[in-house]
């Protein structure tokens, strides 16, 4: 049996090895008989459709959004990563149905005057949800645009008075292999973990997630809560997050931790700098057909004006 090292991994490779091994071997050889045997039993598909996502109410408009039809929701909710659910894109909307995003508690602690605990609505609450349409650039090479429903990140973090130390946040997603039967496979070292730079998470253009379309966020795109970073690649939006910390040193985000020749920190969009393994210059539109031209990819996704400050005399070669 072969079973690859992180740094061979790239994340649309995992499926076809995970396919391409006996599920069950795999499982048993890596300690994990007695799931391997429930894992095999895959439910039957079934995706939340748009219409029994309930609406989140007083929604109102940013003038953030890019002005590009977004994806339907068949597209934004079935083909997606979210590696606790599965290795393949269309794992999530299939194994997530009946994940349990209430009660939800997200803990906010590290260097900060206001530490707590809040559940879902307290943390929601407080703010006016905003639609704002951004495009999804994921590190595979492909994009889709997306309606998300979100709350400025940095309104939202204010609240628990980060101190003068605070110079990243760092965030989990939940750690629950009864729920999320990708955990009970060693692909990364879970929980996932991502982090941004606390200039970064306090920008305007960067959100906590809770919707799309105007409802409340799919269990497989990451319900209740999870982050939208519209100039970064995909992995850097973590989703399902249940701790939230201030910290002083830079964390080790999951993808680093696994492959840290191939995936950095900032994980900006940077079409001038080639993954090791494919280029990154331009980008398939998912839902657009398989003959549709690929679109060139934009220095941070499109987002330069409002960004490119914030990285100001690095060098994004090293710093990728
Ligand atoms: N968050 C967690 N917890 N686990 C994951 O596997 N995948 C990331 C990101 N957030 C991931 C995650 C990647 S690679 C992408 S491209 C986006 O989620 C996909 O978001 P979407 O499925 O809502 O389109």
């Amino acid at each position: 049996m072969i079973i690859k090292r992180p740094s061979d991994i790239r994340p649309s490779e995992i499926t076809d090895e995970a396919i391409y091994l006996d599920r069950r071997r795999f499982l048993q050889a890596a300690g994990f008989a007695a799931l391997g045997a429930a894992a095999a039993v895959s439910p039957p598909a079934r995706a939340a459709s748009e219409a029994s996502q309930p609406k989140i109410q007083g929604l109102v408009q940013s003038t953030l959004s890019i002005d590009e039809d977004p994806n339907s929701w068949e597209d934004i909710t079935t083909y997606n990563n979210f590696y606790e659910f599965g290795t393949d894109k269309s794992d999530p909307h299939r194994k997530a149905r009946d994940f349990q995003p209430r009660p939800w508690e997200v803990s906010v602690s590290g260097e900060c005057d206001r530490p707590g605990t809040l559940s879902y609505a307290d943390f929601v609450a407080p703010h006016t949800p905003e639609e704002r349409i951004y495009r999804l650039r994921c590190v595979e090479a492909w994009s889709m645009v997306i309606p998300w429903v979100g709350i400025p990140m940095g309104d939202a973090l204010k609240r628990f008075e980060p101190n003068s130390r605070a110079k990243y946040v760092t965030f989990k997603t939940l750690l629950d292999p009864k729920q999320m039967p990708g955990q009970r496979w060693p692909v990364l070292d879970w929980p996932y973990v991502e982090g941004l730079r606390i200039d970064e998470a306090m920008h305007p253009l960067a959100i906590f997630g809770i919707g799309v379309y105007g409802r409340e966020l799919p269990n497989q795109n990451g319900a209740p809560l999870r982050i939208v970073v519209p100039w970064k690649y995909g992995f850097k939006s973590i989703k399902s997050i249940v701790s939230i910390e201030f910290t002083e040193k830079q964390p080790l985000s999951s993808w680093e931790k696994a492959a840290p020749s191939e995936y950095g920190f900032y994980a900006n969009v940077n079409p001038e700098v080639d993954h090791p393994r494919w280029s990154q210059a331009s980008e398939r539109l998912i839902g657009k057909g398989i003959f549709a031209p690929r679109r060139p990819t934009e220095m941070f996704n499109g987002y330069a004006d409002q960004v490119a400050q914030l990285y100001q005399g690095m060098d994004l070669t090293r710093n990728y």
